[in-house]
């Protein structure tokens, strides 16, 4: 048995440690045997060039394509019958299943429709979509021409998607006509026109899918009905062949906030992609082809990228597509339901969704309406895993609870618990050990190692495994300043957090302003520029305050100009409204304070740090560098009575 790609049955000892070992030795020797899992057109000619891009590139010389090895492949394994996509919907009341051959002609349909419209390899599609099938069908039929796909969260507002479209400048552009939230049909249309009219780059076409819960109006000339498109394809039975790519080239553009209003265009390849993830599926998650997984995210995600299209399907796995949230769709027995009923042996979420959970259901009573028993364990990730919600989900499931680290950035986790390599044993608000490929430590700002449980900044050691971002969109020095010059020959992951002496990692904060809101990752900084443009705000702060189920909210303080004389609660009201607009519902940003000052150092830095002590009522030291210390008990003051509203 190969020690790459292997996965023994989780009992006995782990074979993690052997494994990991053998991928630092060797790791060009341990990622070849990995990637003998992914069919090629040509194979490597060097696993790893250090010399090539910002930090090295893996697989190069390899030509592939992503699309042939999660679709064709199957189909030609016979996997044709087997469902690829179970779309869920409790939003809709739709389901529907899509078998790995459906699933090809759609692809090959839509594919040949994009060809059409002239989109070739490297061009650029950007898809705002709400979670139906189509949207992982578009990703898909992007993949089949070597398009670039870039996906924006359907939860962000038409500002975000304009600064996108500016950066990608995509060919084309799908959408829907509305997403679909619990009481409340959001049009999608009128976002997508403001969209592209503020945007100086304007895309040849649209493709428009009409759901039946809210249609809209199609320009004429640019926007074209995606399923009058599709049935044409389909009846003159149109598809277009996968077009072979060199592994380095771009599979996608996933933006993800920084920290500034400038969005970071992570770039994720072809052929280290398909490797890590198809690696990842059965040594980390311990799930076998054929098996049906859930991931509970949104493709506009990276989660929802990897895990609930990308990875499950070049495994051969069927993937739950789900449209609905953890409570009031209908109820807080959702997750349960949707598992039993499609047989998933896993699930993989935010943690915030089972705080939402155990919130209505503390005793956890609505699973006593479900057979559980293919269920085999819960993932948790994109925030802190508390300890007390990884306790109330063990003891209500009974099954494994595993919390993993990663970011948009990495593509992959990070550390993690690795079930397929045999479980580790798990510690409570910890991620587990390094995942192979992954040399991470905990340094102090001269990038000296700190001592075991000591606190300091987490990065890791280059070159980054395979799936790692290569760089920023057409931005490479950015992705030098951002990530690798703080720490030289280091990927900083601006996370930080501790090491204990088993080597379990324990990740306790992010070092910039990013901030984590139901799993949702926000940038402060963003939110501050946005405060600022109101024309009655002279300056501000913005911060992210604790809260029992979203982890993290924002929370605004603003100081008014001179001279301003309207009710502070009118102001306050409109740049709530401000954010809402200019970003989109997603920032959840619904509390902003009006002080008189803020505190700042001498030097004129505003202690963000402080304030959001102050606000989770945490225990502070006054800042030795402090402007004027009274400024901190007005905050206080300031706080007092003002809670979030969630
Ligand atoms: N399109 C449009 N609006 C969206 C949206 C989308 N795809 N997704 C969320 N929104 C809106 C919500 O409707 C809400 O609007 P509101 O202010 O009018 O109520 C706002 O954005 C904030 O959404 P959210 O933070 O998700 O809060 P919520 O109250 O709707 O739901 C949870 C709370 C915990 C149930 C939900 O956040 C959840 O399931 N989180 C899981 C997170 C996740 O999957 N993360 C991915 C990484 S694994
Ligand atoms: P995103 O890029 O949206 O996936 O967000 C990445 C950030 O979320 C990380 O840098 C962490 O700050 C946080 N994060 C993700 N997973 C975890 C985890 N398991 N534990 C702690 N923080 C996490």
């Amino acid at each position: 048995m190969s020690i790459a790609s292997a996965s023994e049955p989780h009992t006995g000892k782990s074979r993690y440690h052997e494994v990991y070992e053998r991928a630092q030795r060797d790791p060009a020797g341990f990622w070849a045997e990995a990637a003998a899992d992914i069919d090629w057109y040509e194979p490597a000619t060097k696993v790893f060039d250090p010399a090539m891009g910002v930090y090295g590139r893996w697989f190069v010389g390899a030509v592939c394509n992503t699309c042939f090895n999660a679709v064709d492949r199957q189909v030609a394994r016979g996997r044709g019958a087997q469902s690829a996509i179970i779309y869920d919907s409790p939003v809709t009341g739709a389901k529907r299943a899509i078998s790995y051959a459906e699933l090809l002609a759609e692809v090959g349909a839509l594919a040949a429709i994009l060809r059409d419209f002239g989109v070739r390899k490297g061009d650029r599609v950007i898809l705002y979509m709400p979670m139906v099938p189509e949207a992982v069908i578009a990703m898909l039929a992007c993949a089949r021409i070597g398009a670039i796909h870039s996906v924006v969260f359907g939860g962000f507002a038409a500002n975000e998607l304009a600064t996108r479209i500016d950066d990608a400048k995509p060919k084309v552009i799908m959408s829907a006509s509305c997403g679909v939230e619990p009481g409340r049909v959001v049009s999608y249309k009128p976002l997508l026109d403001q969209a592209i009219e503020r945007a100086t780059a304007k895309p040849d076409a649209c493709l428009i899918l009409q759901r039946p819960q809210a249609g809209t109006d199609l320009v004429a000339g640019r926007d074209h009905d995606w399923s009058s498109l599709r049935n044409a394809a389909v009846s003159a039975g149109k598809t277009a062949d996968c077009v072979p790519v060199s592994a380095l080239d771009p599979l996608y553009i996933l933006y993800t906030s920084g920290t500034t209003a400038d969005p970071k265009g992570i770039v994720r390849d072809n052929g280290g992609h398909m490797v890590a993830l198809k690696w990842s599926m059965q040594n980390l998650y311990g799930v076998n082809p054929g098996e049906v997984w859930w991931s509970a995210s949104d493709v506009g995600w990276v989660v929802g990228h990897s895990y609930i299209v990308y990875a499950p399907l070049l495994h051969g796995c069927t993937s739950i597509l789900y449209e609905g949230k953890p409570v009031g769709t209908p109820d807080a027995g959702a997750f349960w339901r949707v598992i039993a009923e499609h047989g998933a042996v896993a699930l993989f979420t935010a943690p915030t969704a089972f705080r939402a959970i155990k919130k209505e259901d503390p005793q956890a009573r609505h699973l006593a309406r479900y057979d559980l028993a293919k269920f085999r364990a819960l993932f948790l990730a994109g925030e802190r895993a508390d300890p007390d919600t990884v306790k109330w989900a063990e003891d209500s499931l009974k099954v494994p609870v595993i919390d993993h680290w990663w970011q948009t950035e990495t593509g992959w986790a990070i550390a993690g618990n690795p079930l397929g390599l045999g479980q580790l044993p798990v510690k409570r608000g910890s991620p587990t050990v390094a995942m192979p490929g992954y040399d991470v430590r905990v340094v102090d700002e001269a990038c000296r190692e700190m001592a075991p449980n000591q606190m300091g900044s987490i990065v890791v050691r280059l070159p980054l495994p395979p799936a790692c971002l290569p760089t920023l969109w057409q931005h490479d020095e950015r992705m030098r300043e951002s990530y690798l010059t703080g720490f030289p020959g280091y990927y900083k992951t601006a996370d930080a957090g501790f090491k204990d002496e088993d080597g379990y990692l324990y990740i306790m904060g992010r070092t910039d302003d990013i901030i984590n809101v139901a799993g949702h990752r926000l940038s402060t900084g963003g939110m501050e520029e946005v405060l600022a443009s109101h024309p009655d705000v002279a300056e501000c702060a913005v911060i992210g305050v604790k809260d029992e189920l979203k982890g993290e909210t924002p929370c605004g303080f603003i100081v008014l100009k001179a001279g301003v004389n309207r009710p502070p609660a009118e102001i306050e009201q409109e740049v709530v409204a401000l954010v809402r607009q200019k970003i989109g519902p997603v920032a959840a940003f619904r509390l902003a304070i009006t002080v008189a000052r803020l505190p700042k150092t001498r030097s004129g830095k505003i202690l963000r740090g402080t304030m959001k002590k102050i606000a989770d009522s945490e225990p502070w030291t006054m800042p030795a560098t402090i402007d004027d210390p009274a400024i901190l008990e007005e905050i206080g003051g300031a706080l007092r009575g003002r809670r979030v509203p969630t």
